[in-house]
C-alpha cells in the first residue's frame, strides 16, 4: 500500500508538471533571413561523435568563410557534453553547457551516448525538451527507387518525456506516455505546411491507436482536426506495425511522402527508414523548435564501433546531411545547395570497416567538391 501510494505522488506531481508544460510554451520565432549574427553551437558529443564532428566543421568553415570572417556566422565550439562529464556532475547536460547551448541559436551536435537503464537520461532527450525541439525530422531520399519521403516525428512528448521517470513497485515497473493537444497540433501544423509549401500530396499518419486508444487516439484527432486546413493534401491513417512492412515493400513504398508520427514510432521507423536509403550513417535529422534548433545524425555515439578500433571508418554523411538541413534553416541556401550536391555525388564509399574509405578521406572528398 505504501508502494502504491509513493508512486500516486510521484505520478500527481508529473501531471502536474506537464500541464505545467504546456501552459508556458513558448511560440517566439527566430528570422534568420534578417538576423545580424547567426551563432553556431558545435557539440562533439561522444563516441564517434568528435571523429564525425571534425569533418562537418571543416566543411562548414569553409562553406561560411565569408560570413565568419565579416562576424554575420559565429562557430562556438561547447566543449563537455560527454558521457564521462554527465556521469560524474550526475546531469543529463551539465549546467554549463546548457548554458553556453542556450547562448546559441543553432546547434550541431554530434552523437551522445545514454546507458541503458539507471536513471541518466539522455542528453539528446533533455536537450529537445529544455529547447523545446518539438519537431524531429528526417529525410529520407532514393532518387532511384523514386522514394522521397520525409519522417515528421514530434519530438517532446509520447514515451518519452517521462521515460526516466517511470515508477517501480516490488516486482512491476510502469513508465509513462503523454500527449497533449497542444503538442500534438504544432507537430501537425509543421507536416502539413511542409507538405503545402513542397508541393507534397500527401501526409500519412502513423499511430497504434488500435491500442494506445487515449494517447494515440488523440494524436490521430487532433492531426485529422489540422488537416481540415490543408484540404489540397490527402491524409491517411497507418498503424505503425504495417507501416514498417509498408517501408519494405517495393510495391508501394514509393508512394508515400510526409509521414507524421508520435516520438517513439518515429524514432524506430526512422531507422528503418535510413538503412533502406543505405544505413543510418546516412541520414541527417533537424531538432526544430521556435526558439532553438539542434542539427544531428539520425544514429547513435556506436561505443561498439568504438571499442573494436573503428572509429577512424565512421561514416560522416548524417552529419554532413544534417549541416546541409542546419545551412537551409539559417537561409544560408547555396551553401546547402553546394554541401548537398556534393554529397549526392561523392563517389567515396564508406562502411564502416576497414574495406570501406575512412572517416576523413570522405570529409576531404567533400572538402574539395565544395
Ligand atoms: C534518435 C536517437 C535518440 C532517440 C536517442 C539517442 C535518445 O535514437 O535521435 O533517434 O531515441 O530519440
Ligand atoms: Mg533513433
Amino acid at each position: 500500500m505504501i508502494a502504491i501510494d509513493a508512486a500516486c505522488d510521484s505520478f500527481r506531481q508529473l501531471l502536474k508538471e506537464q500541464l505545467e508544460r504546456i501552459e508556458n510554451i513558448n511560440t517566439e520565432r527566430q528570422d534568420f533571413s534578417t538576423k545580424e549574427t547567426v551563432s553556431i553551437g558545435l557539440v562533439d558529443g561522444d563516441g564517434i561523435g568528435p571523429v564525425i564532428m571534425k569533418q562537418a566543421k571543416k566543411v562548414l568553415e569553409k562553406l561560411l568563410s565569408e560570413e565568419i570572417k565579416n562576424n554575420k556566422i559565429v562557430l562556438k565550439e561547447i566543449e563537455g557534453l560527454t558521457i564521462e562529464a554527465r556521469l560524474e556532475k550526475k546531469q543529463a547536460i551539465p549546467d554549463e553547457v546548457l548554458k553556453q547551448i542556450k547562448e546559441c541559436d543553432v546547434l550541431l551536435k554530434g552523437p551522445t551516448t545514454t546507458p541503458m537503464g539507471g536513471t541518466m537520461e539522455s542528453a539528446n532527450v533533455a536537450l529537445r525538451r529544455e529547447l523545446d525541439l518539438y519537431a524531429n525530422i528526417r529525410p529520407v531520399v532514393i532518387p532511384e527507387e523514386s522514394i522521397d519521403w520525409i519522417f515528421f516525428r514530434e519530438n517532446t512528448e509520447g514515451e518519452y518525456v517521462l521515460g526516466s521517470r517511470g515508477v517501480e513497485l516490488p516486482g512491476m515497473a510502469v513508465d509513462f506516455k503523454v500527449t497533449t493537444d497542444v503538442g500534438t497540433r504544432r507537430i501537425a501544423v509543421a507536416a502539413f505546411e511542409y507538405a503545402r509549401q513542397n508541393g507534397k500530396k500527401r501526409v500519412s499518419i502513423v499511430t497504434k491507436a488500435n491500442i494506445m486508444k487515449k494517447t494515440d487516439g488523440k494524436f490521430t484527432a487532433i492531426c485529422h482536426e489540422v488537416a481540415k486546413d490543408y484540404p489540397e493534401i490527402t491524409v491517411d491513417d497507418w498503424y505503425i506495425d504495417i507501416m514498417s512492412a509498408n517501408l519494405i515493400n517495393p510495391a508501394i513504398r514509393n508512394q508515400f511522402e510526409v509521414v507524421l508520427l508520435p516520438n517513439l514510432y518515429g524514432d524506430i521507423i526512422t531507422d528503418e527508414a535510413a538503412q533502406v536509403q543505405g544505413g543510418v550513417g546516412t541520414a541527417g535529422s533537424a531538432n526544430l523548435g521556435d526558439r532553438y534548433s539542434m542539427f544531428e545524425a539520425i544514429h547513435g555515439s556506436a561505443p561498439r564501433m568504438v571499442e573494436e578500433g573503428l572509429s577512424g571508418y565512421a561514416n560522416p554523411e548524417s552529419i554532413l546531411r544534417a549541416t546541409v538541413m542546419l545551412l537551409r534553416h539559417i537561409c544560408r541556401i547555396d551553401a546547402a545547395n553546394k554541401l548537398e550536391k556534393a554529397l549526392n555525388t561523392c563517389d567515396v564509399k564508406v562502411t564502416g570497416t576497414p574495406e570501406g574509405a575512412t572517416c576523413e578521406a570522405y570529409g576531404d572528398a567533400i572538402y574539395n567538391m565544395i
